[in-house]
């Protein structure tokens, strides 16, 4: 059920806080804050507080926060709405009923765009199987495709015409309107509708309720764009759409394994592999994730070997990770994608491939290991402290362990000091994540029950924390803007908050931290309310600002740096060489300028 943001935000404002909290825990006053035994884990002295003027509470004890909306959801076990419509009723607020006719007029549309997307898919399959589809029926031979497979993903052919699927389906009665809702057709400049797909391979896109809800289009040859795709329509929305998860859900293997390519679960399924699913030609998306986790025990990632695929696993893993899927990792020698390592080797390599896939830990220490050439000893003593820092971040302590003596054996070094440096990192993390106030923790609490949350291990803290200033201080977004913009958001949690935020801001309404707070997941909630109360709670806002965004500044060309480099090694042309030389040296001039200022 959906209410609008201000509905949210009335509701919001018209229940204080620590008027609520008090109705389920006792409370004290102890300066700017109150104070009292935390309701979400057990303890005997208090460490739960709850922040009147910025309208959040949070414990120092188990990392728990958020807006008077998100303690009534762990309090009383409520989703998002119950919870909602639980505090209106407390202060006599009448919540908009979902607009009936509305709603009825957008399932109508939804369900019209359904039926053309399947008069569309079959228009095409009949393209594919006729006199003009001869030579995309060569092109998917060669791919190794059979007739079934075809059949059962239910591929087709756009003709090279301008309009010929349009013209189909307007003589059936379909309206301009919705041709172009559905994504099909598009206006061109002489004002006439035109195909979207002309000439490419159609590969429909299936929800997992079987209907057709948009549609990929190659090209045979070496033209650009390899692919085109439907635009998000009513009925279609890329991030949360999992191409082959129709069928993927259906195997008798409770697994995922994600690829990054239609001609990878294609080939994959016509291997027998009817796990697979891919992404629709975007990152893997926070919903993708949760989509994932609900159908699958476990999640193995085979994106391509290639730098771009590898890169995509890394956030792959975070945000699969953050969704609590376990992740393993596919690596699939010589740069190939799964679909060629299959032509090339067969589904049973293939599948031996998957049994060796390695773990998390594993994958991001290998990561590590080749960022390094172990020539000197500095350079092995910078990996076993990387080392170090990843096992240290790893919160299971049996793989911890077994992990430490591998390690410890492979590069020769004694798993005492390995697992010495290891906990002396945890003791270090725990007392950033606990804050100034740790040392009241109770013994014996349940922070260890907790995931902890995964955000971009880089910048998402620093992001957040720029937020979180932006909200105390409403002033400071001239002056943070200017710096970092919406599309510098790297942690992707951060950046739908920053775009929330920003709007706003640029509307010159003002929003407050609890405002931001109220629609986020109780653990993102509580990670910025812990950034709110440990680490932003600061004098001088400006001086700090203009920290967060140096440190910010310096991550992203230290970034550019290391990718200039990898450049300038495989560049041959010396003109390009020297550019990419001037670039390189201009940037180590701010780096070092961005140093001093720290
Ligand atoms: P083949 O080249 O036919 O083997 O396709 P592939 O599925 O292996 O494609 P590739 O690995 O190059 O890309 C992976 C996915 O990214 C594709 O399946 C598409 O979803 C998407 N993609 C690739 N190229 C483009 C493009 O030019 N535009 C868009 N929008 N998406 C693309
Ligand atoms: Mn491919």
């Amino acid at each position: 059920m959906y209410y609008p943001e201000e509905v949210i935000e009335e509701v919001r404002l018209r229940n204080d806080i620590v008027e609520v909290v008090s109705g389920y825990v006792k409370l004290e006053r102890k300066g700017r804050r109150y104070f009292g035994l935390c309701p979400f884990h057990g303890e005997k002295t208090p460490s739960f507080c709850v922040e009147p003027a910025k309208q959040f509470f949070y414990c120092f004890g188990c990392n728990k926060g958020g807006s008077v909306i998100q303690f009534i959801m762990s309090i009383e076990n409520l989703d998002f709405p119950e919870a909602l419509k639980h505090l209106a009723e407390r202060a006599g607020i009448t919540l908009p009923e979902p607009d009936d006719n509305a709603e009825r007029e957008k399932s109508r549309i939804r369900k019209e765009i359904l039926d053309i997307n399947k008069e569309a898919a079959r228009f095409f399959f009949s393209v594919l199987a006729g006199k003009n589809g001869l030579e995309a029926q060569g092109y998917l031979k060669k791919r190794g495709l059979t007739e079934k497979t075809i059949r059962r993903f239910g591929l087709g052919l756009a003709p090279a015409g301008w309009n010929e699927l349009t013209e189909t389906l307007l003589a059936k009665g379909v309206s301009d309107e919705l041709l172009i809702a559905s994504g099909l057709s598009v206006r061109a400049k002489s004002g006439e509708l035109i195909d979207r797909f002309r000439g490419r391979i159609m590969f429909p896109i299936f929800d997992i309720r079987g209907n057709i809800v948009g549609f990929g289009g190659r090209v045979m040859d070496q033209s650009q764009p390899k692919y085109l795709n439907s635009p998000d329509t009513p009925v279609y929305n890329k991030s949360r759409e999992l191409y082959g998860l129709n069928f993927a859900r259906q195997s008798k293997i409770k697994k995922l394994l994600m690829v990054e390519g239609y001609m990878d679960v294609i080939s994959l399924h016509q291997a027998g592999i009817d796990y697979a699913v891919a992404s629709l030609g975007t990152a893997l998306t926070q919903m993708q994730a949760w989509i994932l986790k609900k159908y699958a025990e476990e999640v193995i990632i085979g994106y391509d070997s290639d730098s771009a695929g590898q890169a995509a696993t890394m956030r792959g893993i975070d945000i699969l990770e953050r969704a609590g899927c376990n992740v393993r990792i596919l690596l699939i020698p010589d740069g190939k994608d799964p679909d060629e390592y299959i032509r090339n080797n067969g589904p049973e390599k293939f599948k031996n491939l998957i049994d060796r896939a390695i773990s998390l830990l594993d994958y991001k220490i290998r990561a590590e290991n080749k960022m390094h050439n172990l020539d000197t000893v500095e350079d092995k003593l910078k990996l076993l402290n990387s080392i170090a820092d990843i096992l240290a971040a790893h919160d299971n302590s049996i793989e911890r362990e077994l992990y430490s003596k591998y390690y410890a054996e492979q590069y020769g070094i004694s798993l005492e000091s390995l697992a010495n440096e290891v906990a002396k990192r945890r003791k270090k993390l725990e007392s950033v994540r606990n804050g100034p106030a740790a040392s009241r923790r109770p013994a014996g609490s349940d922070r260890e029950s907790q995931p902890a949350v995964k955000i971009d291990s880089r910048y998402g803290e620093l992001e957040y924390m720029l937020l979180v200033m932006l909200c105390n201080d409403n002033h400071l977004f001239g002056r943070i803007s200017a710096r970092y913009g919406l599309e510098d958001f790297n942690d992707q949690g951060a950046k739908k908050v920053a775009e929330k935020l920003y709007g706003r801001l640029e509307q010159n309404k003002d929003c407050v931290l609890a405002e931001l707070l109220a629609d986020l997941d109780s653990n993102t909630a509580s990670f910025v309310v812990r950034i709110a109360e440990t680490k932003c709670d600061l004098e001088n806002n400006e001086k700090a600002t203009d920290q967060i965004l140096n440190k910010l500044e310096l991550l992203k060309l230290e970034e550019l740096q290391k990718q200039t480099i990898e450049r300038i090694k495989n560049e041959k042309d010396g003109e390009i060489r020297q550019r990419l030389g001037l670039e390189f040296s201009k940037r180590a001039e701010r780096i070092a300028e961005l140093k001093r200022l720290a």
